[in-house]
Parts: structure tokens; sequence; C-alpha cells
């Protein structure tokens, strides 16, 4: 409750409101740290003179799953009708990338879009897609099918929350690194190469300039391409993603996305 980044960025644009706020969550993230939810209610207890928590945390299953059906993002929109989230409320999700798509999705489109504040668990989605400007779930056995490009309102990386990820998803988000210090920075490249054994032990210091400095390549990118919303067909972002989004769904999502985005960019480097 003493940290004051998230209340003072959802104060800072309208001075006296009190503004109300949905918070959805990670069921998985819920599990692995078990006083996550209570800290959350405490949190707004405690600075109930301007943010009001309209109802508990919601929870949804994590992982790819909660893409996979629009059940979740109906439940979402219930909530936001039924406790009256207005374009001055926010809805604040805490979790991996997949419910961060999902949620995200649910919030760009109730009332054409509320508020929504990302706070990623998983290093592939604070180091490349919390910081992004697309939402979505998938259907008709296609990853991403429905979805929308929405802004969010603020992304907070809270580097603890990735205390209680299993090896293979701290690794998951490294390869976002690679791919866009392949593109944009070969100093980071380096700067990868040279850490490689640190990053491959999670050492903690090196694991966070990496999400940092990735994280801001990827914001910077689509701040300064031009083309934020990708009307354009030269997407340099998505370097690797042509076999990756295929191997993810012919593998019916038992290869994560970043597994597979490091099989696309050795395909692509060996076939271009
Ligand atoms: N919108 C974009 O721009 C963009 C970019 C890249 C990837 N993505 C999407 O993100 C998804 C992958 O996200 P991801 O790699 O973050 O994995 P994920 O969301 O699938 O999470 C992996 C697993 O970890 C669990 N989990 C999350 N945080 C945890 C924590 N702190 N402790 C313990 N368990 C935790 C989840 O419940 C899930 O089971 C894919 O659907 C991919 O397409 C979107
Ligand atoms: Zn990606």
């Amino acid at each position: 409750p003493d940290n004051l980044t998230l209340r003072d960025t959802l104060v800072a644009k309208d001075d006296a409101r009190t503004h109300r706020v949905l918070v959805v969550m990670d069921e998985a993230l819920c599990r692995a740290q078990p006083s996550l939810v209570g800290q959350v209610n405490r949190y707004f207890d405690r600075h109930g003179d301007r943010l009001k928590l309209v109802c508990d945390p919601m929870q949804f299953e994590g992982g790819e799953r909660t893409k996979n059906s629009y059940f979740h993002v109906s439940e979402i929109h219930s909530k936001i009708e039924m406790h009256h989230i207005d374009r001055h409320s926010y809805v604040i999700a805490i979790g991996g990338g997949a419910l961060l798509d999902m949620a995200g999705l649910a919030s760009s489109t109730a009332h054409r879009g509320v508020r929504h504040v990302r706070i990623p668990s998983t290093t592939l989605s604070q180091a490349d897609s919390g910081v992004g400007v697309k939402n979505g779930i998938n259907a008709f056995g296609k990853k991403n099918f429905i979805g929308a490009f929405a802004p969010p309102y603020a992304v907070i990386n809270d580097f603890d929350l990735l205390s209680s990820l299993n090896d293979r998803d701290k690794r998951n988000g490294y390869i976002e690194a690679v791919k866009v210090a392949l593109i944009r920075d070969r100093e980071f490249f380096e700067w990868i190469e040279g850490n490689a054994e640190a990053l491959a032990a999670f050492s903690p210091e090196p694991m966070r300039q990496l999400i940092h400095r990735c994280a801001e390549l990827h914001i910077n990118h689509i701040a300064t391409s031009g083309d934020p919303f990708e009307f354009d067909s030269a997407r340099p972002l998505d370097f690797g993603h042509w076999a990756a989004h295929k191997l993810e769904q012919l593998s019916e999502y038992r290869i994560r996305h970043g597994e597979a985005v490091a099989l696309g960019i050795a395909l692509d480097v060996v076939y271009t």
C-alpha cells in the first residue's frame, strides 16, 4: 500500500474524482503468490479516498486457454456493465500475456474502450506484449482472430511478480529481446551474448536489464515507426513470427510463444 506508483498513475488525469476500478487476475499467479489478492484488496482500502475497487478481483485461468473462447471476455463485459465502469474508470489486468490479451480485448470493446492498465507477470509480457497495442483472443483455430488495436492507459512492470514463474516461462521472454536486438540494436545483442550465462541462471539484475531494454525498444518502435496499427506489410517486430504462429497453432499451443519465435527466427535466417 505504501508504493504510490499505481495510485498516482490512476489519479494523475483528473484531480478530484474517485475512480472505479475492476481488477482481473491470472489464477496461476494468484495460486503461486497466495498473498497477492489480499494485497490488492488492502491497496484499494488504503487508497479509498480516490480509488474504489468495485468488487473482489476477478480470477481467470491464465495461459493460452484463456484466449480460446469468448466466454471470459463476456464475463468481464458483464462486470463492467454491472459495476458501472465508465470511461473515467479502469480495468486493471494482472497476469501473463494471454490473460492481458483477453482482458485487453474486453476493456477495449466495452463502451468502445475503457481505460485499461496492464501489470504483466511473465518475462515475455513485461518485455514485449505489455507495452504493445494489440489485444485479442483466438477463434476458428486461428491465433488472435478476434482482436482490437488499443494502447493501454498505462503499463506497470513489477519485477517481483516474476519470482514465482517456472524456468520455462522465465526463459520464454528472452527470445523477443534477441529478436528486437537483432533488428534494432547491435550493442544490446552483444550485451545479451556477453550475459548469456547469467541470464541462463536467471540472475535478477541482468534479467531486469534485459526486460527493460527490450520493452524500451518495442515502445520506441511502436511510437516512432509511423505504423503502430500495422497497416503496412513491413512489420519488423514480427521477425520469426510467421512460422511461430503456425507452430503454436499446430502444437495446439503446447509450444509457448517465445519458444515458437525462437524456432521461427532460426527458420527465417536459414531461408532468407
Ligand atoms: N499483444 C501482443 O502484442 C503480444 C505479443 C507477444 C505475445 N502475445 C501473446 O501472449 C501470450 C503468451 O504470454 P506469456 O508468454 O506471458 O504466457 P502466458 O500468459 O501463457 O502465461 C504462461 C503461464 O504462466 C502463468 N503465470 C503467469 N504469471 C505467473 C507468475 N508470475 N507466476 C506463476 N505463474 C504465472 C499463466 O497462468 C500461464 O499458465 C500468447 O498468447 C501470445 O500470443 C501477445
Ligand atoms: Zn512475439
